[in-house]
């Protein structure tokens, strides 16, 4: 299927779910305030692959996370709720990325993709 629904209803602060698109792993991660307070504070200028918390979410839907679980440094599945960044760790080389989804240590060269999606209500999302 090209395009994939997924109701998040019943997703809660703190919480993901992963679900399958396109043969890939997707992420779909109920952040807590304070993730987001943490992603938001980030100074981008110092990010290697820069890009603010806003670019990465939607308007109005701030807390919610959709990022491909695939590690960019050679392809992975990061873990979730682990390395120093409070996001996620990929265990195969090493590579921490924040509570954004974005690369701040080790090898990988890019944030992890945001695939095309969109709300289609307050609890689904439509993706691809
Ligand atoms: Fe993730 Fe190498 S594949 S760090």
């Amino acid at each position: 299927l090209a395009s994939a629904e997924v109701d998040i209803s019943a997703i809660a602060p703190g919480q993901s779910i992963k679900v399958m698109w396109r043969g890939k792993p997707v992420f779909v991660r109920n952040r807590t305030e304070k993730e987001v307070a943490e992603a938001k504070a980030v100074d981008i200028s110092n990010l290697r692959d820069p890009q603010t918390d806003a670019e990465r979410t939607k308007p109005g839907h701030e807390q919610w996370l959709v990022m491909v679980g695939v590690c960019t440094h050679l392809g992975c599945i990061p873990l979730g709720e682990a390395g120093e960044f409070g996001g996620w760790f990929c265990p195969c080389h090493g590579s921490h990325y924040d509570t954004a989804g974005r690369i701040r240590k080790g090898p990988a060269p890019l944030n992890l993709e945001v695939p095309d999606y969109q709300f289609i209500s307050d609890d689904r999302i439509l993706i691809g």
